[in-house]
This record gives structure tokens, C-alpha cells and sequence, in this order.
């Protein structure tokens, strides 16, 4: 059976296959005529499309703003782990709006510009071999000259100027914040962490705002449970950059059957409690999906997959290390404590690491 070719044009025969599997042919309805939309025929109603693109590109401009102010103005830090949250909530939210008004209003702006005043006119294009005629390449690029020229990036310098300005900030902002963050170079701070041999392990109060530096005991913990834990003193007033510390320190514990542990694993717990960083070693996400039956740890990043079983072997996924143990013990009143602090850095690669 073959296909017609001109499929599409009015009044062309195309080639079906019926429920008996016999071809049939339907007369081809071709395209409805074309709808002219009020700014094709109102040039009141184009000046408004118009405005109203310029003003999506405004919002966008605004909230590009809005987002590079909150990362400078809002400082994560205060006098108590609720101040600081409350900061962190603050300078979050504000940079999402700005990031979700910024990325809107350019998107919007575009979508509104094609379907108000972009041509749209239907056309029919023939099929034919991938490479067309000198004639057909060449009728090709006027067609898109006429549509650029069409399109009034040259007439409406409002749009043309208000987009450029939504643009240059929405590249130009968050790519800044973005540089700045990568400095300055880490040195050897990323090779050491907060745990010391002795250091009690304490709840996580910003997974767990209840139990803010609570001590933990083997009895707290039954098989199967985990809690976010970090050096006790951390949020010490006199630690410099106690969020650094945390980035670095935060440990995953995790109580399983002995029996379950091989005996690397073993080692470094205390009565099947495990403790092992919770930093990533593919690109540092923190590693908090844990899995009962197969105990395996799980990245949500990149689904980087740990097997607690085995050391934190990586057994999937792009991390190329295990995560590092923090071996344990209990002190004399029977709180959980570091024996020694990690043996290698946590986290990912950087250029320093040995
Ligand atoms: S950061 Fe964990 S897998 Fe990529």
C-alpha cells in the first residue's frame, strides 16, 4: 500500500486501512480556514499583548532581583538553633519566589508573545528528501527571515528591550550567587570534621527540633531505627561557622541485628548501632533513605545506593567510596560516644583529598 504524499492538501485522497484491513480512501478535509486573532486585526488590542509581555519580562526582571537581595540580605545566622531555622526558612522561601517569579514571567511572557502576536498562520509543508533543492533551502531561509522579521523583534523594541532585561539579571544574577558560592578554595577544612574521640552523639535539632542536643543511649534505639545525629557541642556559641560544621558532621545511626554486620562493619559499632556520615560521597546530598529490609542506604540525588550490611560499600549508582564509618562506644554513663573521628574525609572528592 502506498501513502500519498500530499497529505494534507484539500481535496488529496489518503490512504487508510479498514477493520477488514482493506485500503480505503477518504476525501482529505484540508485546513480549516484561518481565525484571525484580535491582535492581528486590532492594533489597540497588539499594543496590549504587547504591554502585557513587557510586564510578564518586568516580573521576571523583579523576581531575579528579588532573588539576589534575599541570598545577600538574609543572613543564616542568630543567637539559637530557632533563630537560625527561622532564618533558613525566610531566606528560602523568599529565594524560591524569586527563583519561581523570575522563571514565570519569562516562560509566561514567551508563551503569551507566540500566541498573541506571533504569526500564526498554518501552513503545509510536502514531504520530500532530507535534503531539499538549492531553490527549496534557499526559499527555507526566506521563510524564516520573513518570520523573524513577522515575528517584530525589530519593530517592538519594548518587547525585544524588556526581554533582554528579564534575561541578562536571570542568567547573569543567579550565576554570580552560583560563582560565589565555589569560593574560596577548602584548603584541608574539608578533611577534618567536628567528631573527636569522646564527643557524645546528639539528636540533629534541625531534623529533630524536640530532642535539640539530647544525649542517646543503645536502649533508645530499637532494631530498625534511625536518628540524625551530630557532635555534642556543635551549636556551641564560640564554634565559628557552626552550619559549615554541621554540612561536615552530620551522621546517620542506624541500629541493626550484629548478626547482619560483617565484621569491618562490626568493628566500629556498638551492639549493631552504626554511625555512618550522612554526606554523600558522590556530590555530598545527604544520604537519609534507608531501606528496613535490605538495609541499604539510599541518595536521592543520583540514587547512589549504600550497603550498610558491607560497610557502606556503594553497590550502585555514581558515588565512587563508601560512607565514612564513625566508630562508637558507650561512656561511663552509658551514652552513646565517638571512639575515634572519622578515619577519612567525609563527603565527595575535592583536590586536596589524599
Ligand atoms: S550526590 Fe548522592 S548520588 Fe549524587
Amino acid at each position: 500500500m502506498s501513502i500519498d504524499q500530499s497529505h494534507g492538501h484539500p481535496g488529496s485522497d489518503v490512504a487508510t486501512t479498514s477493520e477488514g484491513g482493506l485500503p480505503e480512501r477518504f476525501e482529505n478535509p484540508g485546513l480549516e480556514p484561518h481565525r484571525h486573532r484580535m491582535a492581528d486585526v486590532d492594533p489597540k488590542a497588539a499594543k496590549r499583548a504587547e504591554r502585557q509581555v513587557a510586564a510578564l519580562f518586568g516580573l521576571s526582571t523583579l523576581g531575579t532581583i528579588l532573588f539576589v537581595v534575599a541570598y545577600y540580605a538574609v543572613s543564616i545566622e542568630g543567637d539559637s538553633w530557632a533563630e537560625i531555622a527561622r532564618q533558613l526558612r525566610i531566606s528560602t522561601t523568599l529565594l524560591g519566589i524569586g527563583l519561581a517569579l523570575a522563571t514565570f514571567g519569562v516562560g509566561a511572557g514567551a508563551v503569551h508573545w507566540a500566541k498573541t502576536l506571533m504569526p500564526d498562520e498554518e501552513r503545509i509543508e510536502l514531504r520530500h528528501p532530507m535534503r531539499g533543492t538549492d531553490e527549496d533551502r534557499d526559499a527555507a531561509l526566506d521563510i524564516l527571515r520573513e518570520g523573524s522579521a513577522e515575528a517584530g523583534i525589530g519593530r517592538r523594541p519594548l518587547i525585544r528591550n524588556s526581554l533582554l532585561g528579564a534575561l541578562v539579571p536571570l542568567t547573569v544574577g543567579p550565576a554570580i550567587v552560583l560563582l560565589r558560592d565555589t569560593g574560596p578554595l577548602p584548603g584541608n577544612d574539608l578533611s577534618t570534621t567536628f567528631w573527636k574521640q569522646g564527643l557524645a552523639l546528639v539528636h540533629d535539632p534541625i531534623t529533630d527540633p524536640e530532642g535539640l542536643g539530647r544525649k542517646i543511649k543503645p536502649e533508645d534505639l530499637t532494631i530498625g531505627s534511625v536518628v540524625h545525629v551530630l557532635p555534642e557541642g556543635i551549636q556551641a556559641e564560640e564554634v565559628e561557622h557552626p552550619l559549615d560544621e554541621i554540612a561536615k558532621a552530620a551522621v546517620l545511626l542506624i541500629r541493626l541485628n550484629p548478626d547482619d554486620l560483617d565484621e569491618v562493619s562490626r568493628a566500629g559499632a556498638y551492639e549493631g548501632i552504626v554511625a555512618y556520615s550522612k554526606i554523600c560521597t558522590h556530590m555530598g546530598c545527604p544520604v537519609a533513605l534507608y531501606e528496613q529490609q535490605t538495609h541499604h542506604l539510599l541518595c536521592p540525588c543520583h540514587q547512589s545506593t549504600f550497603d550498610l550490611k558491607q560497610n557502606c560499600k556503594v553497590i550502585f549508582g555514581p558515588a565512587k567510596r563508601p560512607l565514612p564509618q564513625l566508630a562508637i562506644t558507650v561512656d561511663d554513663a552509658g551514652y552513646l560516644v565517638a571512639k575515634s573521628p572519622f578515619t577519612e574525609a567525609a563527603g565527595p572528592s575535592f583536590w586536596e583529598r589524599g
